[in-house]
């Protein structure tokens, strides 16, 4: 039944005409993955945390949070497309599902005196269907900061920073690292606030860290590997890594850790170096530090091989079972593959084909985005669909109207769906995309 407020957890958020969250999201914000005993995720968070002694660790802070945590507090510009109503769920104008765990960054900042934290938590983000895409997820963020104010005396605080840098565990694997601490105009030195000095023991002890980090998980990766018999795990090179240049609007210097994993480069983590404003306003101003943020699927998928991404959703103990913080960490092994049943829609947008919303600045009726396509996928075939693509898109020389066709792959992960079953999910798809989108059929 529709009402104007939402209720969670016996609060009530009004509704308005921003709000977007579908009930079959909001019946996941329970789940919290990262904390059930046993989980792929919480495993891999564990695994993560074990490389971070001494950090305080928050794994309970809710998903709900205002639009200044998640976007304004982090120096987000007013335009920037991730605030669009297509790209995230909000419960009104005021409040989001978080994005990311950086919304918490400036009230933990505030909030912590120890120097270290960790942040676990769901996030929410309207996004494509695949087989690595899911609306919720989870993410890791850490921070380190030192204070100038408590140094030990006749110490600066580079000469603090990289004496912690000596204390860090030591790794043999081969990085790449073409990057200049800092570059004039894409990742420039926060003057007047750092000296190149510290941002360059920060950075180093950034790196090292997460670098220590991705040396635990894929050393266990392929240890898994090659414990069930798989020789191509074996004759591997040696683990690689390179930092890539980044943009992050709450970090200067930003990178990007990638590894090389299976002939490719794999992105791992976002990190940088905090800015100062979010540390000045977060009543702190005399600390300067790190930050870094990493999705724990991804990770938990090359840890155990998983292969799609809804299974970490999956209640079937063919799936929990296989799992267990006593035991090392083994590969995943699949029950049966149930086949594929492919579905097209093609339909003719609604209206004039043209110009860009203006990322979700003000809240008139939306220009066509595929998540609102992706979103009507979920609501009528939850977990039955393992994904969908755009295979056909052209706008009618004539009217200038715009036709699209989407291939829909209706796949259980538990089950054999029957034709009869998927055609019924692929029916009520068609009327929401009349009833909801406005297009027509063809
Ligand atoms: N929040 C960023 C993301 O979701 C990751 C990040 C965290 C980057 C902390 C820098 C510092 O992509």
């Amino acid at each position: 039944t529709r009402s104007d407020h939402t209720t969670i957890d016996n609060h009530q958020y009004p509704k308005d005409e921003w709000t977007n969250v579908p009930p079959n999201i909001l019946s996941l914000l329970p789940r919290r993955l990262h904390l059930e005993r046993d989980h792929p995720i919480r495993i891999t968070r564990e695994l993560i945390e074990s490389r971070f002694p001494g950090y305080k660790y928050h794994n309970t802070l809710s998903p709900i949070v205002s639009v200044h945590q998640n976007f304004d507090s982090l120096g987000f510009p007013p335009d920037h497309p991730g605030r669009s109503r297509t790209d995230t769920y909000y419960l009104n104008k005021f409040t989001v599902l978080r994005t990311h765990t950086s919304a918490h960054q400036a009230d933990v900042f505030h909030s912590n005196a120890s120097s270290g934290y960790l942040i676990s938590a769901d996030v929410y983000r309207r996004d494509a269907i695949d087989r690595s895409h899911y609306p919720v997820f989870h993410q890791m963020e850490g921070a380190q900061t030192w204070d100038r104010l408590s140094l030990p005396a006749n110490t600066t605080l580079a000469e603090q920073v990289w004496q912690d840098v000596e204390s860090l565990p030591k790794h043999d694997i081969k990085v790449l690292d073409p990057n200049p601490t800092v570059h004039p105009s894409r990742n420039p030195l926060q003057t007047p606030h750092h000296s190149l000095e510290e941002v360059e023991a920060i950075a180093t002890h950034l790196k090292r860290s997460l670098e220590n980090v991705v040396v635990e998980i894929f050393t266990q990766a392929r240890r898994a590997a090659a414990a069930s018999g798989d020789a191509d795990a074996l004759k591997e090179a040696p683990l690689q890594v390179r930092w890539v240049e980044a943009y992050f609007p709450f970090t200067s210097p930003s990178w990007e850790l990638e590894v090389f994993w299976q002939g490719d480069w794999l992105e791992v983590l976002g990190c940088g170096v905090v800015k100062q404003e979010l540390l000045i306003n977060a009543d702190v101003p005399s600390r300067l530090g790190w930050a870094f943020g990493i999705g724990l699927e991804r990770i938990a998928m090359l840890l155990f091989s998983i292969p799609d991404i809804r299974l970490f959703w999956s209640q079937d103990a063919r799936f929990l079972s296989q799992f267990s913080s006593a035991r090392e960490i083994g590969r995943f092994v699949p029950f049966s593959k149930h086949p594929a049943c492919y579905k097209d829609v093609a339909f003719w947008l609604s209206g004039s084909s043209s110009s860009g919303s203006a990322a979700g600045a003000t809240a008139t009726k939306a220009a066509f985005h595929e998540n609102d396509v992706m979103e009507l996928v979920r609501d009528v075939a939850g977990d039955n669909v393992e994904d969908v693509r755009l295979i056909d898109e052209f706008t009618h020389p004539k009217t200038g109207r715009r036709s699209m066709c989407y291939r829909v792959n209706y796949r259980s992960l538990e089950k054999t769906l029957t034709n009869e079953e998927a055609n019924e999910m692929h029916e009520k798809l068609r009327q929401k995309l009349v009833e909801t989108l406005g297009v027509e059929l063809r």
